[in-house]
């Protein structure tokens, strides 16, 4: 299937590790001009790096997703490749513990990278892509939105990005520019991977997946190369889950 995705000017939030950065070279192996851009300064600049020796087009910007004027600095050096088509929000933490014990702060941390980031970045490169009549906009979310105990911050903001995924595509489909959310299930990246109870967490986790094995990285990004081709353009305002067939539980 030809993604045809060539010369589009790709967006990835969170894009120094793991999913971030595995979408970021999917795209650009897709032809795709890639805007890394994280909070980490040494892995965005990182992979950008490792994108331009493998002949990609790439560029590096740091940016903490909860900060607007960090989020305008970003969607205006992007204009070097000629405007973003393909915002993927995928910065995203985790602060885990059960209600009664959670901090203020661990509570906003994770609600505000999920959320206000999608809001600030999406609010930041809608109006090109209305001007352009194409876009992309794609939120990773997660299998948690179902409710994980000990997650409740967590799952309250993968929930509500599907929430958010809904109704900006009903604004914006007028305009050329699907939006979706992506919940990937339990993934290996190489954070989850350097868990120190990693090979306690994959016996639990492989056994309650249908097909019975977990994730890579390549598995979501190739979900998201699909959204943000032509092929995808009567979808928009779904969650496509990439679980392994698990849901909830
Ligand atoms: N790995 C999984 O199993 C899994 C499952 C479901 C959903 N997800 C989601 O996929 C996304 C990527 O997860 P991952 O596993 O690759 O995690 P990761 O920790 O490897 O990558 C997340 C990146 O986001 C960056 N980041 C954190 N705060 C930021 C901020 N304020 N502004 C900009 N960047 C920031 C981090 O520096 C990091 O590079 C997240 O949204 C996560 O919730 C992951």
């Amino acid at each position: 299937m030809e993604l045809n995705l060539k010369g589009r000017v790709a967006l990835i939030t969170g894009s120094g590790s793991g999913i971030g950065r595995d979408t970021a070279f999917k795209l650009a192996e897709e032809g795709c001009m890639v805007v890394v851009s994280d909070i980490n300064a040494d892995t965005a600049h990182q992979t950008a790096e490792d994108l331009r020796s493998a002949g990609h087009s790439a560029m590096a910007v740091v940016c903490d997703v909860t900060k607007e004027e960090e989020v305008a600095h970003l969607v205006s050096r992007a204009q070097q490749y000629g405007g973003i088509d393909i915002l993927v929000n995928n910065a995203g933490i985790v602060k885990d513990g059960y209600l009664t014990k959670m901090t203020e702060q661990a509570w906003d941390s994770v609600v505000d990278i999920i959320l206000k980031g999608a809001f600030l970045c999406s609010r930041a490169v809608l109006p090109q892509m209305m001007e352009k009549r194409w876009g992309r906009v794609i939120n990773i979310s997660s299998r948690s939105l179902f409710g994980n105990p000990g997650q409740t911050n967590y799952s309250a903001g993968k929930a509500g990005l599907v929430g958010f995924t809904r109704a900006l595509a009903q604004e914006q489909g007028r305009y050329g520019i699907t939006v979706n959310a992506v919940a990937p299930g339990f993934i290996m990246t190489p954070g989850m991977r350097n868990l120190p109870h990693f090979s306690k967490l994959q016996e639990a986790a492989t056994a309650k997946v249908p097909v019975g094995f977990l994730g890579e990285p390549r598995d979501i990004s190739n979900a998201v190369a699909f959204l943000a081709s032509d092929v995808a353009r009567y979808i928009s305002g779904t969650t496509v889950f990439v679980t392994g067939g698990r849901y909830s539980g």
